[in-house]
C-alpha cells in the first residue's frame, strides 16, 4: 500500500503543484465463496486484498469546488458543491466518488472544496471491486477532510448507495463491507440480513489465495445483474418468503411448479450457495481444506449451470485448476465476483504456488489464446488514512 500511496503523492505534486494534505486508501476484494447471495439476505465470505485504490487530496483554492483526476484516465471532473450533486453521465469513472460526496452532504456534513488524484492497482473491471474500492477510498478521504468518522456499517451503506444512485448498479453490500471492514489474516463472514460480521482467521501457512484474472470482460453484465436480482425476487415471492434466505432446498422443491424453470434454477443456486458458505466457514475454522475445496468447485458448477454467470474463459481456468488437482497443490477454484469474465479465485498449497501459476498460464494461453495475470494475496486490512 505504501508504494501505491507514494506514487499517488508524487503524481499529485506533478499535477497540482502542491503536496497532498490527505491520503486515503481502500482495498479491492476477492470473494472466497458466497456468490450472488448478498442481495438475497444470505452469507458471503470475502477478504480484502493487497491491492488498493488511493486518493491523494489537498484543499482547493476555490472552497466551493471539487476536482477529481485519475492516473488511469485523462478525463478530469470539476464539480460545484453549491448545487445538488447529480450523476455525471453513464460510464464516467468519477461517478463513484461523486456519489459518495453526495452521501456525505446528505448526512448534513460540510465538505470544503478539494483537489484529488486517484491512483489504483486494483485491476479495473476485473471483478475485484475496483468500484467499491474507489467509493470507500473516497469516503475515507472525506472522513479525514471533515473530521467526521462514520460508523463502519453506515460508511459501507453510504458507498453502496452511491453505486446504486450514481453508477446505476443495483449491487449488494458485500464489496463495500469488506473494503471497509476487512482485517489482515481474516476472511470476513458477513450475514447480509443482520449485517453482523465474523472474522474467520486464515492463518494456516500451508494455504494461499491465488487470484487468476482471465483478462476478459463480457459486456452483457449491465443488464444481467439486475435480471438475476429480479429472478431471485420472483422466486421468493412464489415461495411466499421475504427472501431466498428463508427458503430451503425442500421448500423450493415443493414450490417448483409455481415458477418458471429458469427461476427455479436461479433459486437453487442461491439456496445452495448460502449453505455452502456456512459450511465453508466451518471448513476454514477447522483447516479442513479438502472440504473447502469441494465447496468452491460446487459453487462454480452452480454459478455456471444454474445461475449462468460464468463464461468460457472462467470455466477454462477452473477446469485447468481442477486438472492440476490436489496432488498438484490446488485445493479448490471458482469464479469470483459478479461473473461474465474477471477473476477466478483458487485456494492452493503454499509450496506449489509457482508451479501452479506456470501451469495455469501455459494451459490458459493454449486454450483461449489469452494471457492470464495472477497474483497471491494475504487477507488485507480495510480502508485507512495514510499520513500525507
Ligand atoms: C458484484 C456485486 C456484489 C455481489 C457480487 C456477486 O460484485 O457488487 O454485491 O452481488 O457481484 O456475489
Amino acid at each position: 500500500m505504501k508504494e501505491t500511496a507514494d506514487h499517488a503523492a508524487r503524481e499529485f505534486v506533478k499535477i497540482y503543484g502542491v503536496a497532498p494534505r490527505w491520503i486515503a486508501a481502500a482495498p479491492g476484494r476477492v470473494n472466497l465463496i458466497g456468490e450472488h447471495t448478498d442481495y438475497n439476505d444470505g452469507f458471503v465470505m470475502p477478504m480484502a486484498i493487497e491491492r488498493y485504490t488511493v486518493i491523494a487530496a489537498a484543499p482547493a483554492r476555490d472552497a466551493g469546488r471539487i476536482t477529481l483526476r485519475s492516473t488511469a484516465n485523462h478525463e478530469a471532473f470539476t464539480i460545484g458543491l453549491g448545487d445538488a450533486l447529480k450523476p455525471l453521465g453513464r460510464g464516467k469513472w468519477a461517478n463513484y466518488a461523486v456519489g459518495v460526496v453526495a452521501g456525505f452532504l446528505a448526512h448534513g456534513l460540510r465538505v470544503e472544496g478539494f483537489d484529488a488524484l486517484v491512483h489504483s492497482n486494483v485491476p479495473l473491471g476485473g471483478g475485484l471491486s475496483s468500484s467499491a474500492a474507489l467509493e470507500v477510498a473516497t469516503a475515507t478521504l472525506l472522513e479525514a477532510i471533515t473530521g467526521h468518522t462514520l460508523v463502519p456499517v453506515d460508511k459501507a451503506l453510504l458507498c453502496q448507495k452511491a453505486e446504486h444512485e450514481f453508477a446505476g448498479v443495483p449491487c449488494g453490500i458485500m464489496d463495500q463491507f469488506v473494503s471497509v471492514m476487512g482485517r489482515e489474516n481474516h476472511l470476513l463472514l458477513l450475514d447480509c440480513r443482520s449485517r453482523k460480521t465474523e472474522l474467520v482467521p486464515l492463518t494456516d501457512p500451508v494455504v494461499e489465495v491465488l487470484i487468476i484474472n482471465t483478462n476478459v470482460k463480457h459486456e452483457l453484465t449491465g443488464s444481467e445483474y439486475p435480471a438475476r436480482r429480479k429472478q431471485c425476487e420472483t422466486a421468493a415471492k412464489a415461495l411466499g418468503v421475504v427472501s431466498l434466505r428463508d427458503a430451503t432446498l425442500e421448500t423450493l422443491e415443493q414450490g417448483r411448479n409455481k415458477m418458471e424453470a429458469i427461476v427455479y434454477c436461479r433459486a437453487r443456486h442461491v439456496i445452495g450457495e448460502i449453505q455452502r458458505t456456512i459450511r465453508a466457514a466451518e471448513g476454514v475454522r477447522a483447516s479442513d481444506w479438502p472440504a473447502v475445496g469441494r465447496l468452491m468447485y460446487a459453487s462454480h458448477d452452480s454459478l455456471r449451470d444454474d445461475y449462468e454467470v460464468s463464461c468460457a474463459e472462467l470455466d477454462a481456468v477452473v477446469a485447468i485448476a481442477q486438472g492440476i488437482g490436489s496432488n498438484g497443490g490446488v485445493i479448490g477454484c471458482r469464479m469470483t465476483g459478479g461473473g461474465f469474465g474477471g477473476c477466478a479465485v483458487a485456494l492452493v498449497k503454499t509450496d506449489a504456488v509457482e508451479e501452479i501459476k506456470k501451469k495455469i498460464a501455459a494451459d490458459y494461453k493454449k486454450r483461449t489464446g489469452i494471457e492470464a495475470t495472477m497474483f497471491v494475496s494475504r487477507p488485507a486490512a480495510g480502508a485507512t488514512v495514510i499520513e500525507a
